[in-house]
C-alpha cells in the first residue's frame, strides 16, 4: 500500500486503543500537504482550493447586521433557516431543475461536507459497496472510509478529456452496489461530466437499488463548451439521489462553512438525526451570509468564473512550458492534473517540489488507483502566486534535468 505523506514524514499517526472506524481513514493528502507546508518559510501553495477571492462585501454586512440585531444567538431547528430552505429550493428549481420542497427536502449543513459525510454514513452499512470514478476527490474516500464503505473504482478515461466511462459503470455496479459518488465539475481533473453521459449513467443506475450521492460544490466553475448538468433533475432518479451543493466556492465562503443537501424526505428524515447528533444545526452567521449570498447581487458569481476561466489559460501555457506535464482541457472546477512523464511516486516527488522548490501541490495518487503518476494543482489563487509556482517547479525540473522536451 502507498505510505501516506505523513508516514513519509515522520510524523506520529495514532495512539492505542482508538477505533478501527477512525484507524482505517486515510488523513486527506490535500490537508497532509498543507499542514506540512504551515512549518515551513516562503512557500508557495497550489495545494488546497482556497479561493484569493474575499467574500463579497453585501455577505458580511448582512451578517453584522443580523449580529447587531442578536438574531445569531441562539440554536434554530436543525434543517435551517426557513427564509434560507426557500431561497435554495428556488435556485434549486431555477438553476438545476431540480424541484425541493423547502420544508421537508432540504438541509443547511456545514458545508458540502457535512453533507456528504452524513449521507454515506446515512446509507452505507459496513462493507457495502460504494463506486466511485478514480480519479476523485479524495474526502470522499475518507467519509465512505468512516461509514465503513467497500469503495470500488470505476476509471475516467483521461485521454478522452476524463470522460465518464459508462460502459465500465454498467460493468461494475450490481446488487451488491449501495451507492455511487459523483463529482461534477470534477476535483482533481477539472473536467466536467456531460449531460449526455450523466443521463446514460441514470439508466445504468435505474436497473438497480443503488442510490447516488452528486458532489455539485463547483456548479458555478465551468467555462468548457459543457454545462454543469445535475442528476435528480431526470425525474426517475429524484427519489435515490441526495444532491450536494456548497457556497464556499461560488461566493468565496470556504471560512463561512455553510452548504446543502437536497433528498426526498425520508432520506431527509433520516440524515436530520446524523445533523443533531454532529452539530443541531449550521451556524447561524454561515446561513444569513448563505442567505444574503443567493438573494443578492449574482455578478459576483460571474465575476470569479471570469477570473478562474482567466487563470486556467495561464495554467495550461505554463504546464506546456513543462517538458514533462501533459494535461487535458481545463473545463472545470479549479484544478489541473497534468501527468508528469515518468512518474511513479506522486508522494515522493510532491514532498521533493515542497522542500527542494517550496510548491505545495498534492501527490495525485490521493485521488484513486489512476491518480498515481499526476500531481494535482489548485489555481485559485491569484496570478502572480500561479506564475511564481510554476517558475519554480520550471527551475526544480531543469535542476532535475527534465528542462528539455522529451522525445518519443
Ligand atoms: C469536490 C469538493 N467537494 C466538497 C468540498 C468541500 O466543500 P465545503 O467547503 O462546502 O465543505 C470541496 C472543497 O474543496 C471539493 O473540492
Amino acid at each position: 500500500m502507498t505510505q501516506s505523506v505523513f508516514q513519509r514524514a515522520g510524523k506520529k499517526l495514532t495512539v492505542k486503543g482508538t477505533s478501527d472506524r477512525v484507524n482505517r481513514v486515510k488523513i486527506s493528502p490535500i490537508k497532509e500537504m498543507g499542514l506540512l507546508a504551515e512549518s515551513m518559510q516562503g512557500v508557495v501553495s497550489l495545494g488546497q482550493g482556497t479561493p484569493s477571492f474575499r467574500t463579497p462585501a453585501h455577505i458580511g454586512a448582512f451578517v453584522a447586521q443580523k449580529i447587531a440585531e442578536g438574531a445569531v444567538d441562539k440554536y434554530i431547528m436543525g434543517p435551517g433557516l426557513p427564509d434560507l430552505r426557500h431561497a435554495i429550493a428556488d435556485k434549486l428549481g431555477r438553476v438545476n431543475r431540480i424541484d425541493a420542497n423547502p420544508d421537508t427536502e432540504l438541509i443547511v449543513t456545514v458545508g458540502a461536507n457535512q453533507a456528504l459525510c452524513m449521507a454515506m454514513l446515512a446509507l452505507v452499512n459496513e462493507g457495502e459497496e460504494v463506486l466511485m470514478t478514480s480519479p476523485n476527490y479524495s474526502p470522499h474516500l475518507e467519509q465512505a472510509g468512516v461509514a465503513g464503505g467497500n469503495v470500488k473504482f470505476v476509471p475516467l478515461v483521461e485521454e478522452e478529456g476524463w470522460r465518464l466511462d459508462v460502459e465500465a459503470f454498467a460493468q461494475a455496479i450490481s446488487r451488491h452496489t449501495k451507492l455511487v459518488v459523483l463529482n461534477t465539475p470534477l476535483n482533481p481533473t477539472g473536467s466536467v461530466l456531460p449531460e449526455r453521459d450523466l443521463r446514460a449513467l441514470a439508466e445504468v443506475v435505474l436497473q438497480t437499488d443503488a442510490f447516488v450521492l452528486t458532489d455539485e460544490t463547483y456548479e458555478d466553475f465551468v467555462f468548457g463548451k459543457e454545462r454543469h448538468f445535475s442528476l435528480a433533475s431526470i425525474p426517475a432518479m429524484r427519489p435515490r439521489t441526495l444532491s450536494v451543493f456548497s457556497f464556499s466556492k461560488s461566493y468565496a465562503m470556504t471560512g463561512w462553512r455553510c452548504g446543502y443537501v437536497h433528498a426526498e424526505e425520508g432520506l431527509i428524515n433520516q440524515l436530520l438525526k446524523l445533523h443533531d447528533a454532529l452539530c443541531i444545526c449550521a451556524p447561524l452567521t454561515a446561513q444569513y451570509a448563505a442567505l444574503a449570498a443567493l438573494t443578492g447581487p449574482q455578478d459576483c458569481v460571474s465575476h470569479f468564473r471570469g477570473e478562474i476561466a482567466q487563470r486556467a489559460r495561464l495554467v495550461e501555457k505554463r504546464m506546456a512550458e513543462l517538458p514533462r506535464f501533459s494535461s487535458q482541457p481545463l473545463a472545470g472546477a479549479y484544478y489541473a492534473f497534468p501527468r508528469v512523464a515518468g512518474l511513479r511516486d506522486s508522494v515522493g516527488y510532491c514532498l521533493e517540489l515542497l522542500h527542494g522548490a517550496k510548491v505545495v501541490t498534492v501527490p495525485g495518487s490521493a485521488f484513486g488507483p489512476t491518480g498515481e503518476g499526476h500531481i494535482r494543482l489548485s489555481y485559485c489563487m491569484e496570478e502572480n502566486v500561479i506564475d511564481q509556482a510554476f517558475d519554480r517547479i520550471q527551475q526544480f525540473e531543469k535542476k532535475q534535468g527534465h528542462g528539455q522536451p522529451l522525445h518519443g
